[in-house]
């Protein structure tokens, strides 16, 4: 008899010791084979990363990543308090009624998770009693434990939260922008008369079709999607950075896709007019002190007065159901530097201030259903600025929070509509300009990157639509 391997035979009595030496070199071929196709693996994921990210990223990046959130989900949910339960938290004992934490917590579903070019998608189920907010709160601790750049929580839906996962930041990459830009397709031009005279009776158009081109593409969100100005969805803007943040970079981009439309420039730039010189060929006014801001104001409000009249008339409610030979041209007024129209420093400041303030506020009330939008930048906006900024504020939804330096700042801009976006505004990283956290769609936020415009491509665009200014009534384009 072949003696066993000691302590090895009582399990396996089969086996012994020629046996396994006999296994040798099977075993030998076998761990070779499987060395090189782990280098061979390695080697490949290698030059697919350097050569072909995205293949890389579809076939070993995504399965890892697959892998991790799968492995980290148990430990997330408990550490983060993103469990539920499926038995009540309360419990009678005796007289008494006790509430605790249930000792079997249920995991929340996560599911569907899906590659993508910027990372992945996935859903999270949750159970009846949970709330969305943790999971907003949890996004670091997710983007930690699944090493990636960032999480973020999309909790709109009713019983789920989206998450989208963002491997990297798209927004830092180095991108050819003006050539991205410049190849662009050419929008349709706008389909809008000048100024129809009140008397006209024409039959409203009953679908009231708001045109696209009101949308101006300027730049890219970290989502891969186009970075877009969409004043049919939010009429009015509030732009807030710092000095050198990007503020008149993202006003050129989206001046120069509405300039090559049928659209009225309007610039309001307080400090000489230095910040909207570029654009003063294709404006159809320019102010640029206080006293010329408060009557192109006041003009402005005539203006939305003449179109509500007009509407009135027509029994429309807005001017996009009017017939297209009625409709009076969209006006988008940009305001560089708000606090310059707030702020006073003598008591003749004071009356001009609230003339100038009053009438914007006015224009932000009026402007929305009769075509006159405001883009009104500022490097800050505070409480300091007084009372009627708040008001302004509330008037102007679609908020764009590029680089700030106070909290405050970034507070007013998102804060009030998306507590949890002032945090992702103030992480904003100072050497890449251009960055900015901005309103997305109906709700929600996100991180994107206006396009830079080089100064000559700009002057291009400008000079090459300057006939296409409309003429306002009552006010007169910059000399
Ligand atoms: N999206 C961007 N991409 C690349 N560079 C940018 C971008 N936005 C701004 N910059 C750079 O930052 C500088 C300052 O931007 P600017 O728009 O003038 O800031 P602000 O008006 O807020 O003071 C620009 O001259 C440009 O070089
Ligand atoms: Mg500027």
């Amino acid at each position: 008899m072949t003696p066993g391997i000691p302590g090895f035979a009582p399990r396996f009595p089969g086996v012994t010791l020629e046996r396994v030496q006999s296994w040798l070199p099977t075993i030998g071929r076998a761990a070779l084979v499987l060395a090189a196709v782990v280098a061979l693996l390695v080697v490949v994921s290698s030059l697919l990363r350097w050569k072909a990210p995205r293949v890389h990223w579809y076939l070993f990046g995504f399965p890892l990543l697959r892998l991790r959130m799968r492995h980290s989900w148990r430990y997330l949910c408990l550490n983060a308090d993103l469990t539920g339960t499926d038995r009540p938290t309360t419990g009678q004992l005796g007289p008494l009624l006790v509430k605790g934490r249930p000792i079997m917590p249920v995991l929340p579903l996560l599911t569907r998770i899906r590659p993508r070019s910027f990372g992945a998608t996935a859903v999270i189920l949750l159970h009846p009693g949970q709330i969305p907010e943790p999971f907003v709160n949890a996004a670091e601790a997710m983007a930690h434990a699944w090493r990636v750049h960032a999480v973020r929580v999309d909790a709109r839906l009713r019983g789920r939260v989206r998450l989208t996962i963002l491997t990297a930041d798209p927004l830092t990459a180095h991108r050819t922008e003006a050539a991205a830009w410049a190849t662009d397709p050419p929008r349709k031009p706008a389909a809008v008369t000048s100024h129809p005279t009140d008397a006209t009776t024409e039959p409203v158009t009953p679908a009231a079709a708001v045109p696209t081109d009101l949308v101006a593409d300027v730049g890219h969100r970290e989502d891969g999607q186009p970075w877009v100005i969409d004043l049919a969805t939010f009429p009015h803007w509030l732009v807030t950075g710092a000095t050198q943040s990007g503020k008149s970079t993202l006003i050129n981009a989206a001046v120069a896709r509405w300039a090559a439309r049928l659209i009225a420039l309007v610039g309001i730039d307080c400090k000489g007019g230095m910040e909207l010189a570029p654009h003063a060929p294709r404006l159809s006014a320019l102010a640029t002190d206080r006293a010329e801001a408060a009557d192109v104001l006041a003009q402005l409000v005539t203006e939305t007065q003449r179109r509500m009249r007009l509407c009135r008339q027509h029994g429309a409610r807005n001017i996009w159901q009017l017939s297209e030979r009625l409709r009076p041209v969209p006006v988008v007024v940009v305001v560089d530097e708000l606090a310059e129209l707030y702020l006073v420093a003598s008591r003749a400041d004071k009356d001009e201030a609230l003339r100038a303030t009053t009438n914007l506020l006015r224009l932000a009330q009026l402007g929305a259903a009769l075509g006159v939008h405001l883009i009104v930048a500022g490097q800050r906006v505070g409480s300091d600025l007084g009372p009627g900024v708040t008001a302004l504020r509330a008037q102007l939804a679609g908020r764009i929070c590029l680089r700030v330096n106070d909290e405050e700042t970034a507070d007013m801009t998102l804060g009030d509509l998306y507590p949890d976006a002032v945090e992702a505004a103030q992480q904003i990283d100072p050497a890449v300009k251009g960055i900015a956290v901005t309103t997305a769609d109906h709700a929600g936020w996100i991180r994107a990157r206006s396009v830079y415009l080089p100064p000559d491509t700009l002057t291009a665009v400008i000079n090459s639509t300057a006939h296409l200014a409309p003429a306002l009534p009552g006010l007169t384009p910059p000399a």
